[in-house]
């Protein structure tokens, strides 16, 4: 770490409140390597991002990292960085253990080793499997569309987690609103936040609205456009936020890089943003935006313009036989695609 670098308060970093009461820091830091960095290199950036003021910490058994995480925030805590009480740790259940969430669950919570998570998510609302890192083009035949039943079973042992007291929130992630309107009525224990793709050239406003007005927390990941995605995500026509106009000139008003205009977007908009970076200065910086030379609310209504619904995680590993495309997992029509 270069010397210049000085380390955040985390009192600075807003909070929000989930439906438990619990709060949770508005900027989190990402840990997916995208097949670019080693799981070392990122629970290093895991333990000094803690030393330098993080507090919330966005993991998955998928990334399959979990183990050097794990050791890394138990260093942190060892060597005096936070307490266990003031981190916000969390996972998330992978496609091939829906039947068996509890269980997975309790791999994360020992692959991190820690007693409880903050925070657990279904990662994804169907068990449709593939295999870590599979070409883009990889189907799987056993893909089924969603299920109401299926995800319902799912989300009991979500609930059970949270009665256990292995979980203190729960949630989803890569939902639509008609898969929500299906499940919200049938749940005990509602979700807490809902992990969507958010940037500014992804903005879902109709999904952030419906979640806002649900008292579901929207969480973004690949706030910045996630430019170094693997490349099996990556499509001819997808936008690219950092490189756009309207973006660069409010970078170049501030005197920052367009990474950080596209966090600030998010913060003040009110989502929380889970920006991936090993490199400290980047994710300092990052966590500094959400307090530091806000953007103003003429620059807030421009970047409003600047959506244009890229979506860059597609998903269309997860199809199954007999779709028309990737559209069909996000039920842009209003209604559950089924077969
Ligand atoms: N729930 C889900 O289904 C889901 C899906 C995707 C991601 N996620 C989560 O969301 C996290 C973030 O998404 P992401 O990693 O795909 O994309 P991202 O955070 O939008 O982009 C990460 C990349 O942006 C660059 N970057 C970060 N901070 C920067 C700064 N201050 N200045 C300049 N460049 C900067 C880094 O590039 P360099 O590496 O070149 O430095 C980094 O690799 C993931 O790590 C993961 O935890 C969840």
């Amino acid at each position: 770490m270069s010397q210049e670098l000085k380390a955040i308060n985390p009192n600075m970093v807003p909070k929000k409140k989930l439906r438990s009461g619990d709060e949770i820091p508005v900027v989190g830091l990402g840990t997916f390597g995208s097949d670019r960095y080693t799981h070392e290199e990122v629970a290093e950036a895991v333990k000094e991002a803690i030393r330098f003021g993080y507090r919330h910490i966005d993991c998955a058994a998928v990334y399959m990292n979990e183990k050097h995480i794990g050791k890394a925030i138990k260093e942190a805590i060892a060597e005096g960085y936070c307490t266990r009480e003031e981190l916000f740790i969390t996972s998330k259940v992978w496609n091939n253990r829906h039947c068996e969430t509890i269980e997975a669950c309790q791999e994360s919570l020992d692959d991190l080793q820690l007693d409880y998570l903050d925070l657990y998510l279904v990662h994804w609302p169907f068990s449709n499997y593939h295999a870590p890192g599979c070409d883009g083009e990889a189907r799987n035949p056993d893909s089924k569309p969603f299920c109401v039943e299926a995800f319902m079973d799912t989300w009991r042992q979500m609930e059970a987690l949270v009665e256990s007291g292995k979980v203190r929130n729960i949630g989803t992630s890569n939902m639509t609103i008609a898969k929500f309107n299906a499940i919200l009525p049938l749940m005990n224990i509602l979700p807490a936040v809902n992990e969507m793709e958010l940037h500014p050239c992804f903005q879902q406003p109709e999904l952030f609205d419906y979640c806002v007005s649900n008292n579901i927390q929207p969480v973004g990941f690949c706030p910045i456009g996630s430019p170094r995605r693997p490349d099996r995500d990556k499509a001819e026509g997808d936008a690219v936020d950092i490189e756009h106009p309207v973006i660069q000139k409010i970078a170049r008003r501030i005197g920052v890089h367009p990474a950080i205009i596209c966090i600030k977007w998010a913060v003040q908009r009110g989502q929380i943003p889970i920006p991936f970076s090993v490199r400290s200065y980047q994710y300092l910086s990052n966590l500094e935006s959400s307090f530091k030379n806000p953007i103003t609310s003429e620059e807030m209504d421009e970047l409003k313009t600047v959506d244009c619904n890229s979506r860059l995680i597609k998903g269309q590993v997860f199809l199954w036989e007999g779709t028309n495309g990737w559209e069909d997992l996000w039920d842009l029509d209003g209604n559950i695609t089924t077969l």
